[in-house]
């Protein structure tokens, strides 16, 4: 499949959600959030929902690729905390973008994969339309128990974006796999008459096998050491050393930013993405392998040229 990324943003809410800030409404603290999971703060809406964040991304990767929202054809939304069930968000952003022209928009839910499964999605359809605008987009504060401290710590509201355009002279290789969640490891429960509260739920260390053993498996199944650099889906920098130990792939080639914004699921690695080109980690022509793992269980794995 051959396309470029010709325009890529994000949107990270004011404000700023400090470990220490969390110890004052739960059990914890910065030194155990911060060796235990290497995150150091996280970003949560005030009055944001997630299809704001995704329409201020949207707009930055548009502007970005030098087009305007007439030109997109496509907008997908990788999401797992939709404003609701339905319209979906990218009908939301289409909307907030005052588009009226053919074109499609539908949501993706791959939860923390979601990105990896709309990109490939994404490729698909640019054999039949020109510019897909694809955005992994969450509020994910709206969805934690602040009662559970091995859950709550992890995760940031956040949104990235990127225009994607067919391109010959650049090759995308993708996987996508996923595996039943037997054992029920990692889920949000929907309307199912139970009345549970829609909130995360997790077990913490068989998610933490899972992890390394799909982000093992995401790079291993690329030409890995042709790439610049890796940006694995930014959920905890142990499972990240873990895998660049057993992998003897130096922690270097590991892009991280999960430190400022924890793990925004769908939205993680656009964001990583973006953050690297900033600051120069990553500039045209390189070669990026992104990886993502999450619930479902799901694993998908991008090597491609920027
Ligand atoms: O996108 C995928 C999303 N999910 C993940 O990435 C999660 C993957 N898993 C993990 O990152 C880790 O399993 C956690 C960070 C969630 C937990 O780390 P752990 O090293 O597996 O800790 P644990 O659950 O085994 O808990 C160790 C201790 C327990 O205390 P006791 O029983 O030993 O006295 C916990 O109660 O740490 C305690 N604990 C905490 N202490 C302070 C759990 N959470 C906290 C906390 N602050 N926030």
């Amino acid at each position: 499949m051959s396309a470029k990324i010709i325009g890529i943003g994000t949107a990270l809410p004011e404000k700023i959600v400090t470990n220490h800030d969390l110890s004052n409404l739960m059990d914890t603290n910065d030194e155990w959030i911060t060796s235990r999971t290497g995150i150091k703060q996280r970003h949560f809406v005030t009055n944001q929902n997630t299809s704001d964040l995704a329409t201020i991304a949207a707009k930055q990767a548009i502007s970005d690729a030098k087009l305007s929202p007439q030109d997109i054809d496509v907008i997908i939304v990788c999401t797992f905390t939709p404003d609701n069930f339905t319209p979906s968000v990218a009908s939301m952003v289409q909307k907030n973008l005052g588009l009226t022209h053919n074109m499609m928009a539908f949501d993706v839910n791959g939860a923390c994969s979601g990105f990896l499964i709309g990109l490939e999605i994404a490729l698909g359809l640019l054999n039949t339309h020109k510019n897909c605008l694809l955005i992994g987009a969450e509020v994910i504060s709206k969805m934690l128990d602040f009662t559970d401290r091995s859950t709550a710590i992890l995760f940031g509201d956040g949104a990235g974006a990127v225009v994607l355009t067919a391109d010959k002279s650049r090759e995308f290789n993708i996987i996508n796999r996923a595996y039943p969640d037997i054992d029920s490891v990692l889920y949000a429960n929907g309307i199912n008459g139970d009345n549970e509260k829609q909130t995360i739920k997790m077990n913490g260390s068989e998610v933490f096998r899972f992890a390394v053993k799909a982000l093992s498996e995401g790079i291993q199944a690329m030409d890995y050491e042709s790439c610049d650099l890796i940006i694995p889906h930014q959920a905890n920098s142990r499972i990240i050393s873990n895998v660049s130990r057993s992998l003897k792939i130096p922690i270097e080639k590991f892009y991280m930013n999960l430190d400022q914004v924890g793990n925004t699921s769908a939205a993680s690695i656009v964001i990583a993405l973006k953050q690297a080109i900033t600051e120069g980690k990553l500039k045209p022509k390189d070669k990026v392998l992104c990886v993502g793992f999450g619930a479902g269980l799901t694993m998908g794995s991008a090597l491609f040229e920027l």
